[in-house]
């Protein structure tokens, strides 16, 4: 979908609907509603007295015009009660308002004001950045291998501003909506691929295509660089796959901070996982196409970082393996020696995660980074310590941890902190090696993370554990439709600039 910004009277517009909102418990609308409502002959006002709208968050009503206006079509959405309505918010309600015109035939073309930079009381460049980011995620539509094409929705959406000194704050915000939504939208087709199409090597020619367009330096490393380096943990998971496995390497290095400590982010990117040799359960298998999904965030954030020119240094990392057993696969009683000579005992080969990532986090040492910040879908547990509300943050290191959290403010997408105490370390020592891959099953969140940490050396680091938010079942609310989500993306961005 497109965006046009423009200066003027939401009434005047010439567009097969216009928008316009509502808060909760308001009886006579203001603002560009109430120039709406007066078009209409109180139309709207007289719906909320006989109970019809409410402004509840999130509902929307469809009115007709009759030709008493330019647009055929008004929508009134609800922005729920002013007390709570933020930015969050906003972007919930832009979101509502596509999926509902979606459902419109005749609405090719909608124009809308900008919820929030009225009487809502937000910045007008945030609220704006809400408005395009709202309605891209609700227009995401997932790959599609069906014959015929699927009917899409609004493909044109004018930003209707009254007040002309605030239209470049609009644009602007505009654009940066557009940049974030399309990195969210390029991570969930990239965790929606099926795994046949979706192997390392295609992940990687994926990852190649974006650098070249949004201007990253990409390097791929195959096996047998990965050989040279020593990442014999990393390829061990690889062996059972006929699949090579690949380390895509993006870099944004903008003129005058190519030379600075970089915020490194990592990926973990198991383009599918049938848990090797101590093989997965087949029911609900085919879901772990998406543990990939650390590695499509990382890809999808490194796109808008670089759309927007964020003015740092910023490496992204993604570690590709496929998950297979066969005659060549490593064999739980294996003891596998990387990247930082650190021996480990393999308990199940099903804990392959935290494996790609110790050599994944072992090569990025190289980097001196100021920060290492990795995403995986590592564990099962996490969705039952935190449901799908919130993603496991992992850190020894303060201030990054404070960093991570307010992203997670910024972006709504949420992150919990998760204990790293030493204990949990005693748990994973083996007789035979250093560490041991699996702890068992009590507290697998945490001894998860501290075998990660045991291979992280030199620089401040956090681990997202995003296997519960990082796709759903069933569509979640307007922003989050059936599938991958793209979660990780926003909370990156915001990372990126304010850290
Ligand atoms: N990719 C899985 C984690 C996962 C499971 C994510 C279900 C989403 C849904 C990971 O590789 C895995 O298999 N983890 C094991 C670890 C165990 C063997 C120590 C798990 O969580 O059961
Ligand atoms: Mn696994
Ligand atoms: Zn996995």
């Amino acid at each position: 979908m497109k965006f046009v910004v423009t200066s003027g009277n939401i009434a005047n517009q010439n567009a097969d609907c216009i928008v316009v909102n509502l808060f909760e418990g308001v009886t006579l609308p203001g603002g560009a509603t109430g120039a709406v409502d007066a078009a209409l002959n109180g139309m709207i006002s007289s719906l909320i007295a006989a109970g019809d709208i409410e402004g509840k968050a999130g509902a929307t009503t469809l009115l007709y015009t009759a030709g008493k206006l330019p647009a055929a079509r008004v929508l009134v959405v609800g922005l729920g009660k002013a007390e709570k309505f933020d930015i969050h918010a906003a972007r919930k309600a832009a979101a509502a308002v596509y999926k509902a015109l979606s459902k419109v035939k005749g609405v090719k073309h909608f124009a809308t004001i900008v919820h929030g930079a009225g009487i809502g009381g937000q910045d007008a460049a945030a609220a704006a950045q809400a408005l395009a980011e709202g309605a891209l995620l609700a227009s995401y539509r997932a790959p599609n291998y069906k014959r015929e094409a699927p009917e899409n929705g609004p493909a044109l959406c004018t930003v209707v501003e009254f007040d002309a000194n605030r239209l470049a704050s609009i644009e602007a915000g505009v654009r940066r909506g557009e940049r974030i939504a399309a990195g969210v939208n390029l991570a969930r087709d990239l965790s929606n691929e099926p795994p046949n199409v979706l192997y390392p090597v295609a992940l990687a020619r994926r990852a190649q295509t974006m650098a070249a367009d949004a201007g990253l330096q990409c390097t791929i490393l195959g096996e047998e660089a990965m050989r040279e380096l020593g990442m014999n943990i990393l390829l061990a998971v690889s062996r059972g796959s006929a699949n090579e496995a690949q380390l895509i390497v993006l870099e944004h290095a903008p003129a005058g901070h190519a030379e600075e400590a970089p915020l490194v982010l990592v990926g973990k990117g198991i383009t599918f996982d049938t848990g090797g040799i101590s093989i997965k359960p087949s029911e609900r298998m085919e879901e772990m196409k998406h543990d990939m999904s650390g590695a499509a965030a990382v890809i999808g954030a490194m796109q808008a970082i670089a759309r927007l020119g964020v003015p740092r240094r910023v490496i992204g990392v993604a570690a590709c393996v496929e998950n297979m057993p066969d005659g060549n696969a490593y064999r739980p009683g294996d003891i596998l020696t990387g990247m930082t000579g650190k021996s480990t005992e393999i308990l199940s080969t099903d804990a392959e995660g935290r494996l790609i990532l110790a050599d994944a986090l072992a090569y990025v040492a190289r980097y001196q980074p100021k920060a290492v910040v990795d995403l995986a879908t590592l564990t099962g547990a996490i969705g039952i310590a935190l449901g799908q509300q919130a993603a496991g943050l992992f850190s020894n290191n303060d201030a990054l941890q404070t960093a991570l959290l307010a992203a997670s403010q910024a972006s709504g997408e949420r992150l919990w902190p998760m204990p790293m105490w030493d204990e949990y370390m005693e748990v994973i020592k083996s007789d035979m090696a250093e560490v041991k891959n699996s702890g068992g099953r009590t507290g697998g969140v945490s001894t998860s993370a501290k075998f990660i940490e045991h291979f992280t050396e030199g620089y401040a680091w956090a681990h997202l554990d995003i296997a519960n938010v990082a796709w759903t079942t069933a569509e979640r609310d307007a922003l989050t439709p059936k599938g991958a989500t793209g979660f990780g993306v926003r909370l990156l961005v915001d990372l990126a600039e304010a850290y």
